[in-house]
Parts: structure tokens; C-alpha cells; sequence
């Protein structure tokens, strides 16, 4: 055990919750297969991560879901499957081939409430969603690209509500978020961490994660 190297480790003991919690199923396994056949990155939440989302939606009780940055649509199932029937999930995706990934994935399990793949960049797409009839959402979820974090979360708190929960992937990335001579990405991140800093309009905290992705983390916060 002390001769393996940590992130063999993080990966061993994410298989062994695997097992054991049932952190995947074959509708998610197939969901990776293929997102992975269709040559995408295998930059989707890990498996693990992808069920926490799951129960946060469910502890939340959401019935409107809003996620920024789909993929293949692998955390969308997850987050997707806690809806109940009257509930409703919105997702963009700028790229062409991810959505269609995604709007195929996305068919071929069986939800209770309908999810609406919105192709196009976010910050297009964002203040559209109004006319397509969404107005608050009780669970936002961001993971897309990181530059544009800082407006994400203002259209996040623009879309929320007294309780609203938001979630924001990958703010740790190996511990570089605490490097400021980073030039990509990192100080988009931090600008976000600035914008909490001084926001009190959010509670929130952010929990570094290791595992079957590396060392990473995320952000989450309630609406006050
Ligand atoms: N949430 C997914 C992973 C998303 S990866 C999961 O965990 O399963 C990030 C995605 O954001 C990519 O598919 C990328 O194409 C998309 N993206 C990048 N920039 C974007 C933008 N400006 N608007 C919308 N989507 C964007
Ligand atoms: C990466 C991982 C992510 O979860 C993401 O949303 C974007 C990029 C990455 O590892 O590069
Ligand atoms: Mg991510």
C-alpha cells in the first residue's frame, strides 16, 4: 500500500465505493462508453462525484435543475434522475457534437421529467431562457468553461431563489486555484472566489476532492 502512488490509491478506493455504494449502473456505464466512442474527453464528473450530484439534487427536493456545460449529458442523467414527473432540467452546450451526444444519451434512459439539451454558447443562451419558460431553478449546476465562471454565477443568482442551490466543478484543479502566476483559467476561477469574497448574497464552501479524476473540487453554496 505505501509503495503505490497516491493517485493509484484515489482510484482503487473510488472502485471500491463503487462497489459497494453503487456509484455506477449500466445506464451510466453505457452513458461513458459512449461519450468516450464518440471520441470525446473523458472530462465528465467521476463516478462518484456524479451520484453526489444525484442525492444533492434529491436533498434539495429541486424540481427545476439548470446545468451549464453538458458533455455527453453523463452528470445531466445524474441530475436529471432525482426530478420528480412535474419537474423540468435545462442544459447548454456550446459544441454541436456534444449536445447531439448528450440529446442521444439523454433518450435513451427513461426520466421522469423532461431534460431540454439548449445548443449554443451559455452566455447566448442565458438570457434566452426566459422565453422557453424557465424562471427560477432550484439546483444550478456550473461546469463549463471556466473563464466565464464569474458571469455564470451572476446569471446563476440571476435564475435562483431564497434556497437555490449552486454547484461549481473543478475550482481546486491539483491545487493551482492558491497559484497566482497561473495565466489559464486559474485567474478566472479566483476572479469567482473574489466575487464570493464579497457577494452576501450566497452561504457557501468548497470541499477538495481526490479520486478516479485526480485532485480536484468544487464549490457549492445556498441562496440566502
Ligand atoms: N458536466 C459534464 C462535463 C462538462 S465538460 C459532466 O460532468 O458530465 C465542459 C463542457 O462545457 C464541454 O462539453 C464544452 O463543450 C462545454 N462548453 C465550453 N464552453 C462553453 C460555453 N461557452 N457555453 C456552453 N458550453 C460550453
Ligand atoms: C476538465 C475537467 C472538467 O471536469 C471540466 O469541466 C473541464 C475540464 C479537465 O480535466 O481538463
Ligand atoms: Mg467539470
Amino acid at each position: 500500500m505505501e509503495a503505490r502512488k497516491m493517485e493509484e490509491t484515489w482510484k482503487a478506493v473510488d472502485e471500491y465505493f463503487e462497489e459497494k455504494l453503487k456509484t455506477t449502473d449500466d445506464i451510466m456505464d453505457h452513458i461513458l462508453k459512449e461519450t468516450d466512442d464518440a471520441g470525446m474527453q473523458q472530462i465528465e464528473v467521476s463516478k462518484a462525484h456524479g451520484k453526489m450530484l444525484y442525492l444533492m439534487a434529491k436533498m434539495a427536493k429541486a424540481k427545476s435543475i439548470l446545468e451549464i456545460g453538458t458533455l455527453g449529458g453523463f452528470s445531466t442523467v445524474w441530475l436529471a434522475r432525482a426530478l420528480p414527473e412535474d419537474g423540468r432540467m435545462a442544459t447548454i452546450e456550446a459544441d454541436p457534437n456534444h449536445a447531439e451526444v448528450a440529446r442521444r444519451n439523454i433518450a435513451s434512459v427513461e426520466l421522469a421529467a423532461p431534460v431540454d439539451v439548449i445548443e449554443g454558447q451559455a452566455l447566448d443562451r442565458l438570457p434566452k431562457l426566459m422565453e422557453r419558460g424557465y424562471s427560477r431553478f432550484d439546483l444550478i449546476f456550473i461546469d463549463a468553461d471556466k473563464e466565464n465562471n464569474v458571469e455564470y454565477l451572476k446569471w446563476a443568482l440571476k435564475f435562483s431563489h431564497k434556497g437555490s442551490v449552486i454547484i461549481v466543478d473543478n475550482v481546486v484543479r491539483h491545487g493551482r486555484i492558491i497559484d497566482d502566476t497561473e495565466t489559464q483559467a486559474i485567474p478566472y476561477i479566483r476572479q469567482m472566489f473574489d466575487m464570493l469574497e464579497h457577494d452576501g448574497r450566497i452561504e457557501s464552501t468548497a470541499i477538495q476532492t481526490v479520486g478516479q479524476k485526480g485532485y480536484d473540487g468544487f464549490l457549492m453554496g445556498v441562496v440566502k
